[in-house]
């Protein structure tokens, strides 16, 4: 291996001067020769950290599968894409990939073949990166051992698998290039807002999309809808809401709270679970204590967006809401909504969950119950699933209860909102 990575290290070397040379476009690290000068081990540990940051392995690794070999299916509304094997399998990974080819599909989301990618794969937020970060990153996968594997073919409808037709997609949608700092913000900010943009990629999930499926710019992380397994396996719609400084936002938390829930998974409103799980099991709880606190220093920096106002239930449904929170979840959450530390997180003020403008994981949660992360049981028993107890009128009726309750500026949910989370 560590012959391997000498000669890598001399390809490196040698595509920068390259680089170098030709005039290209990118960045020309010294830092780069310089880290290397120092010891290829502080590089790779380097690139490990990024690919924690980036959580490489939530989408590439396989629950059960080798590490980054790929193969894990995301259902998008165009059909399934697959992850790639990215070890250095010169087969089926990107074991013969120079480091330019590399830093061209992290940057450009381009193939060594010319092909181009699929924004699943979040190239729009990795084009930020530095170069020498892209670099970091490529000695840490080809550090790995290579996996036989290949990578199943993608399931998608015509013209969506024209990968030619992403030209006409990046063109309208995608602006390559390196992360600028904002000079009128302090370092911290900077690099809260380069780890959350160009690598923790948060806005993939928490930012709306449009038709094309290109992230909507002027409401970056206004929340967003995007597919993922529920509790029990099936795959949902699920809603993740806004991080503005909302009221429906993160408006509500502060600083302390949400460097906690990035750190721990959990603070003193909520406990992770759903999709979160592998956000921060994977992610953020194994970052450095500055890191998270520089993102929480942007994240919390980010201006409210407009919100369309909200409707309010009538005395009915909230009636029939009360009635279904004191029965089945009252005993829980309290019948003031404020949780308690041993049986459940507060519902009243601090869940954005509850509060988020599309209901779809609140709904999730009740219908399915809320998938634990592997953190060690705290809670005296585990919420369980409503679907074959409540019906959609129910459900419909607790969730505008919760939404409308004890303060919460939600709205209203309808029978047909939780009939299509079914
Ligand atoms: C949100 C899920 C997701 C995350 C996070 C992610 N990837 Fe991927 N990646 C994908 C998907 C899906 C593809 C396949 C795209 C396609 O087929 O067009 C892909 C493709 C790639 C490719 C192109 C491989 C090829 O054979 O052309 C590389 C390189 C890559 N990813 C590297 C990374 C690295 C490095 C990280 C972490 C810094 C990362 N990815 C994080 C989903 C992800
Ligand atoms: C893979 C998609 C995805 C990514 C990436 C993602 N989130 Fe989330 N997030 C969600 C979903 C879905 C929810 C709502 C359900 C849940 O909590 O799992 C959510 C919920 C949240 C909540 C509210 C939790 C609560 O219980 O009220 C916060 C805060 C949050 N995310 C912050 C972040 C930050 C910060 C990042 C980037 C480091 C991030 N998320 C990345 C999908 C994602
Ligand atoms: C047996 C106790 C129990 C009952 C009954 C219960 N819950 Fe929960 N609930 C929990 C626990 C514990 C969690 C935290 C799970 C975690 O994060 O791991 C939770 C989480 C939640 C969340 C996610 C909050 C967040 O953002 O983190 C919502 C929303 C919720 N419950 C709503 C309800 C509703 C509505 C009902 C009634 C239909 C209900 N619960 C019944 C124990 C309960």
């Amino acid at each position: 291996m560590i012959k391997k990575l000498s000669g890598f290290l001399l390809a490196i070397t040698l595509a920068f001067l390259a680089i170098a040379m030709f005039g290209s476009t990118t960045e020309v690290n010294t830092d780069l020769v310089i880290a290397e000068m120092l010891g290829n081990e502080e590089m790779l540990e380097r690139g490990k950290y990024l690919a924690t940051v980036g959580n490489c392995a939530a989408c590439h690794t396989s629950p059960g599968g080798s590490d980054m070999a790929g193969g894990v299916a995301f259902a998008t509304q165009f059909g399934t894409i697959y992850s790639t094997n990215i070890t250095p399998d010169a087969d089926n990974g990107i074991g013969n990939w120079s480091f330019e080819d590399f830093l061209a599909s992290m940057r450009h989301g381009v193939r060594p073949n010319g092909q181009h990618l699929y924004p699943a794969f979040p190239y729009t937020a990795f084009t930020k990166l530095t170069d020498t970060d892209t670099a970091a990153i490529f000695l840490y996968l080809m550090s790995l051992p290579p996996v036989r594997q290949a990578t199943p073919n993608n399931e998608l409808g015509f013209p969506f698998n024209q990968r030619w037709l992403m030209t006409i997609w990046k063109a309208l949608y995608f602006e390559p290039g390196i992360y600028e700092p904002d000079e009128s913000n302090s370092e911290d900010w900077n690099r809260g807002a380069y780890l959350v943009e160009a690598l923790a990629h948060c806005s993939a999930c928490h930012s709306p999309r449009n038709f094309l499926g290109a992230e909507e710019t002027n409401l970056t992380m206004a929340g967003g809808v995007y597919s993922d397994e529920v509790s029990g396996g099936a795959v949902r719609e699920w809603f993740a809401p806004n991080l503005r400084s909302n009221d429906a936002g993160l408006g509500y938390w502060t600083h302390e709270q949400l460097t906690d829930y990035l750190k721990t998974g959990k603070n003193s409103l909520v406990e992770t679970f759903g999709p979160m799980n592998e956000v921060i099991m994977k992610s953020t709880r194994h970052l450095d204590i500055e890191d998270v606190d520089a993102m929480t220093t942007y994240l919390k920096s980010l201006p409210p967006v407009e919100e369309a106002s909200r409707e309010v239930a009538g005395n009915l449904t909230m009636g029939r809401g009360r009635t279904v929170y004191n029965l089945h979840c009252g005993t829980c959450h309290l019948p003031t909504g404020l949780g308690d530390m041993e049986m459940a997180p507060r519902l009243a003020s601090g869940s954005l969950v509850v509060l988020a403008e599309n209901p779809a994981s609140l709904i999730n949660v009740i219908l399915y119950g809320p998938e634990r992360s592997e953190l060690p049981d705290s809670w005296y028993d585990k919420m369980g699933e409503f679907q074959y107890l409540l019906d959609d009128d129910e459900i419909a009726a607790v969730a505008t209860f919760v939404r409308q309750s004890w303060e919460n500026p939600g709205g209203i949910v309808t029978a047909e909102d939780v009939a299509r989370q079914r």
